[in-house]
């Protein structure tokens, strides 16, 4: 995202020391970041640490006379793009909620003209409690994006939902909040990673897709405002935020995910580097070694893709082709054969593990080719371009 003018509100939760890493975080980002803070949160951490942290004054009081009309609770979420509070505890949710104006953190909420933000962090059964959970529909009623809180330990000792999120996640989310929602009210069905095809009960067959290519394009349309549900393979990588991860390792395992959603998508990217073939008779236990070396039988998978694509109706679908030579021609014979309006077209030698990639995006007017970028800008293009495609926008 363009540098972005963010007011940071703090507020009093143990959770607070997040915030420093935050801020550090969005500065690094090249945000100008502006920090006020209740007078509970100068109890776990000080003023003079977002001072050193954003390179900006740091504000506590209503009264404070630094701005030059004496008006802290107008001026500093008037210059602001985003108002982002976080952590915020359940006292100034109530607040938000009614819209109180007793502390300069409220009253700049109230006085804002620009989005706000909340990032919840409390107990979780101060979270599940009934007035909170309806202080959170009516903020979310108000137009408030909330981000999280997440499920895990806390730190009176319980585990349940009410954490803040981890500072990279808030500036993940944050980072998408600023993206167009090309691809709001959708719903987004995606395929990523390696398949994984057992030999026997330890050893198997699969490939070198990392799954980042997939997984920042479930981002990306997560950012562009669809509703995404992604169907992993193997990749080791954590679930990105604010979407329902499926894990499936072998193609058919991967085919029956997909066609248990294929039908409440509105949009299908095949991104997963499936296997062709399976093993036919794989053992039921470790083979041992032997004098002779043992022969694999294979057999051929579903085609995932090509299933979607021929259904009666089918979403909207988006492929890829990873060539090793001969890569337009190869790749446009797939995007046909396959009776698909998009197919992203990349080197398997440059593109499979990597963090860049060069792709050309194909669809019935041709190749659109893009440079070499890191797979999240590549992400971010490719969801640009499949949003111009969509019927509707035709
Ligand atoms: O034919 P090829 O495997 O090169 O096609 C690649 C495209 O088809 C990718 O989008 C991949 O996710 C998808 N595919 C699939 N099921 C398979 C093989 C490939 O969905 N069994």
């Amino acid at each position: 995202m363009t540098s972005k003018k963010i007011l940071l509100g703090i507020t009093g939760g143990v959770a607070a020391y997040k915030a420093a890493e935050l801020t550090r975080l969005l500065v690094k980002a090249g945000h100008s970041v502006e920090v006020v803070m209740t007078e509970s949160a100068t109890r776990f951490v000080t003023p003079a640490t977002f001072q050193a942290l954003s390179g900006h004054a740091v504000y506590t009081d209503l009264w404070d006379e630094r701005p030059s009309n004496a008006m802290a609770h107008i001026d500093l979420s008037r210059r602001a793009d985003v108002f982002l509070i976080a952590p915020a505890t359940a006292n100034t949710l109530f607040k938000l909620a009614h819209g109180a104006c007793d502390d300069l953190l409220s009253t700049l909420a109230a006085a804002r003209a620009c989005p706000l933000i909340v990032a919840p962090a409390m107990n979780r059964q101060m979270w599940d409690n009934p007035p909170n959970q309806r202080n959170m529909a009516q903020l979310r009623a108000d137009g408030v994006a909330v981000f999280g809180p997440a499920n895990g330990a806390q730190a009176c000792g319980e585990t349940g939902e009410g954490r803040m999120l981890e500072p990279e996640e808030v500036a993940e989310l944050l980072e998408g909040f600023f993206c167009a929602k090309v691809l709001a009210g959708k719903k987004v069905l995606l395929t990523a990673g390696p398949s994984y095809e057992a030999i026997d009960t330890v050893r198997g067959i699969t490939n070198i897709s990392s799954g980042k290519m997939g997984y920042a394009l479930a981002r990306a349309c997560r950012d562009a405002g669809a509703e995404v549900t992604l169907i992993s393979g193997p990749t080791g990588m954590e679930a990105p935020l604010g979407m329902r991860r499926v894990d499936a390792a072998s193609a058919r395992q991967m085919h029956d995910a997909v066609m248990a959603e294929v039908g409440q998508s509105d949009i299908f990217i095949s991104v997963a580097a499936v296997a062709d073939y399976r093993v036919k008779n794989p053992s039921a236990h470790k083979i041992k070694k032997g004098a002779t070396p043992p022969t694999l039988e294979l057999e051929e998978n579903p085609d995932i893709l090509a299933t979607v694509a021929s259904l009666p109706a089918a979403p909207f679908c988006v492929g890829f082709a990873a060539e090793s030579q001969n890569l337009l021609e190869f790749a446009e014979a797939k995007r046909q054969r396959k009776k698909l309006p998009l197919l992203v077209a990349n080197l398997a030698q440059q593109a499979m593990g990597a963090d860049d990639n060069q792709v050309a995006l194909l669809d019935r007017n041709g190749p659109h080719p893009l440079p070499s970028m890191p797979k999240p800008d590549v992400a971010k293009a490719i969801v640009e371009h499949l949003a111009k495609l969509l019927p509707q926008n035709q």
